[in-house]
């Protein structure tokens, strides 16, 4: 796969003279610039790649000014000459650039941020990140970034092969950032479209037949009266049985899923002596009903590790 990855982006690369290969190397597939830039520094301290401005938990639709940094490395020579690049990706929300670094950097899709020929003039970078809304169940984001801090020897002026990728040092980090319990709470509080159901006499007792009105139900909670509520994992449509029921009761029952409930649908079943045997009774009840929230805990997920 890394291989593969590789041989495409050699591919890319050469109609772009090779110096702005860094796309696909964040190490989000795997590879970092270490694909490439393979030929070891002489006499430096190895790089190391600096991430800042990550919260601890994102905020639905928040945005984050993130700071890029590669230390250590071998001396530039002057510029003109390369300082260093980067590559950053991330598997959730998306990065924006900011304003006046249109001609330093550029994006790559909405999840991939990269530097243009200008942008190697330096060791630290700016970029916005912009976290997820609610459209999708709140998640960790994680991030991918691969820094190279150059020595200087491409001539970026003339712009050919002129094996400038080596004596660089490479360095790469992931981070990881959860969503924030408001995140989490927002999302739970959001009700899920409520199942659709219809009650008939079985030879004993009721059947109910339901549908799932939300394609993010997975399961069906259930309970008769005020007695305890019970849970059963369905496809998209259900069917409860009830042997043996006589007497008049009253169904409650909603569509739970991804943390979410729906607001319940309330179904009588009348009693076996009623005049309105054989009718089919639902109702949806207004949403003044309180919205059972599932507590639904994210766990403590994985702490970024950013040095
Ligand atoms: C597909 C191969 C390839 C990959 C992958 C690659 N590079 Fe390069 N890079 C080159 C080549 C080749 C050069 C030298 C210029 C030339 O010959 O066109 C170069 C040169 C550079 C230079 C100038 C170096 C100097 O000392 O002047 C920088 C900066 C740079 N690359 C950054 C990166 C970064 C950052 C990454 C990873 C995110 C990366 N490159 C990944 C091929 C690659």
């Amino acid at each position: 796969m890394a291989a593969l990855l590789v041989f495409v982006a050699l591919g890319v690369g050469q109609a772009a003279a090779n110096f702005a290969a860094s796309p696909g190397f964040s190490g989000k597939n795997g590879a970092t610039c270490t694909a490439c830039h393979t030929v070891a520094p002489v006499g430096s301290t190895p790089a190391t790649a600096v991430f800042q401005g990550l919260p601890e938990a994102w905020v639905p639709g928040a945005t984050y000014s993130l700071t890029l940094r590669v230390e250590g490395g071998p001396l530039a020579k002057p510029a003109p000459q390369p300082q260093g690049g980067f590559d950053l990706a991330s598997d959730g929300g998306r990065f924006q650039l900011q304003a006046g670094t249109e001609t330093l950097f550029h994006l790559v899709g909405d999840q991939e941020a990269t530097y243009r020929p200008a942008g190697t003039m330096m060791r630290e970078w700016h970029v916005d990140w912009v976290a997820p809304d609610l459209a999708v169940r709140p998640a960790p984001v994680r991030f991918w970034l691969a820094v190279l801090a150059a020595d200087g020897n491409h001539v970026v002026a003339t712009n050919t092969s002129d094996g400038g990728e080596r004596f660089d040092s490479v360095a790469a980090l992931t981070a990881m950032v959860p969503p924030s319990s408001a995140a989490s709470a927002a999302w739970n509080a959001l009700p899920l479209l409520s199942p659709t159901a219809q009650a008939s006499r079985a030879s004993n007792g009721w059947e109910v037949a339901g549908r799932h009105g939300d394609g993010n139900a997975t399961t069906i909670a259930f309970r008769l009266d005020t007695g305890a509520w019970e849970r059963r994992d369905t496809a998209a449509s259900w069917h409860l049985a009830f042997p043996g029921l006589s007497g008049v009761h009253t169904l409650t029952i909603q569509s739970e899923g991804a943390g979410r409930a729906s607001p319940p649908l309330v179904i009588a079943l009348p009693g076996s002596g009623d005049a309105v045997v054989g009718a089919t009774q639902s109702k949806s009840t207004p949403a003044t009903l309180a919205l059972p929230l599932l507590a639904f805990a994210f766990a403590l997920l994985a702490r970024r590790p950013v040095p």
